[in-house]
């Protein structure tokens, strides 16, 4: 299984912050923005990870995250040359993918709580796997609608009279038949090729799983100043009162055993004194013990 994290899009809505960089590099709490998807995939057990984001930004995620090997990764990056749509990922993605699965997460997107239903979907052999999650505001999102046995009928993106309150959240899992589907799809009237016309796509040849989230998972939202803020706030009271971190990439690639104590102490040794250092030494004690 292949993943990849789209930090593309303009950000205008987080404009000036986003007018020098990329809008998946603002700060939730204390770290960036794109650590949150960047561990759901770790979680999931994903190595072999492609970050897609515009030239302008390119450099900064790899000086953020290099080649990923300080985390057992292997991290490569690609260009998104224009805000064409999410679903020109899987074109962008080719090579990488290869003939592989692939899960797809949009680097603005943070899920928190029991990811079960993304290891279990992630088990899926073909077809693809999308989620669905109760949302207020529904019509901002890819809406999917279902039957009375729950099977998903239909689902359109940001639609004016929204069928349900079932948003379609930015994380994917495709079968390698994605490629093709992507190939063939058209701009939308936005002028972008639309993750929703591929997810139809599976839809009409019967190969869609759509699995509901239930609470207890917190999917946020990040598109606008106030949506960061309470992001930053949510997880500096849940870090605050638990004295764990949330989505941090070094803890998560030792205990997911992508690196070995020997490789995580060199690692440590390599970040300046801060908070987030600290918290990686208590770590690395506390396994010791
Ligand atoms: C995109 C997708 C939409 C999905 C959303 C999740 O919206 O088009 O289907 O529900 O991501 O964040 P956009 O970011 O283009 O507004």
């Amino acid at each position: 299984m292949k993943g990849i994290i789209l930090a593309g899009g303009s950000g205008s809505r987080l404009y000036p912050i986003t007018k020098v960089y990329s809008k998946q590099l603002a700060i939730i709490y204390d770290k960036p923005l794109i650590y949150y998807p960047l561990s759901v995939l770790m979680l999931g057990g994903i190595k072999d990870i492609l970050i897609i984001c515009d030239e302008d930004s390119i450099h900064l995620y790899q000086k953020l995250f290099n080649s990923g090997k300080h985390l057992g990764l292997n991290i490569s990056y690609e260009i998104q040359k224009a805000p064409n749509g999410i679903a020109e990922a899987f074109i962008i993605g080719e090579n990488f993918i290869g003939n592989d699965h692939v899960s797809l997460i949009l680097g603005d997107n943070i899920f928190y709580g029991k990811l079960d239903f993304f290891y279990e979907a992630l088990k899926q052999k073909n077809g693809a796997t999308i989620f669905a999650y109760q949302v207020s505001d529904p019509e901002r999102y890819g809406v999917v609608e279902f039957d009375d046995n729950g099977k998903a009928i239909s689902i359109e993106e940001k639609p004016k009279f929204p069928k349900s309150n079932y948003a379609v959240p930015g994380l994917y899992i495709y079968d390698n038949q994605v490629i093709e589907i992507a190939k063939e799809l058209k701009p939308s009237k936005r002028g972008e090729l639309e993750i929703t016309d591929v997810n139809l796509t599976y839809l009409k040849m019967d190969k869609l799983k759509v699995k509901k989230i239930g609470r207890g998972v917190a999917w946020l939202d990040t598109g606008t100043p106030e949506a960061l803020l309470k992001a930053s706030n949510f997880f500096g009271v849940i870090e605050d009162r638990q004295g764990l971190k949330v989505a941090c990439i070094e803890e998560i690639a030792f205990y997911k055993g992508f690196i070995s104590k020997d490789d995580f102490k060199n690692l440590i040794n390599e970040l300046p004194k801060s908070t987030y250092r600290d918290y990686l030494e208590k770590v690395l004690n506390e396994f010791d013990v």
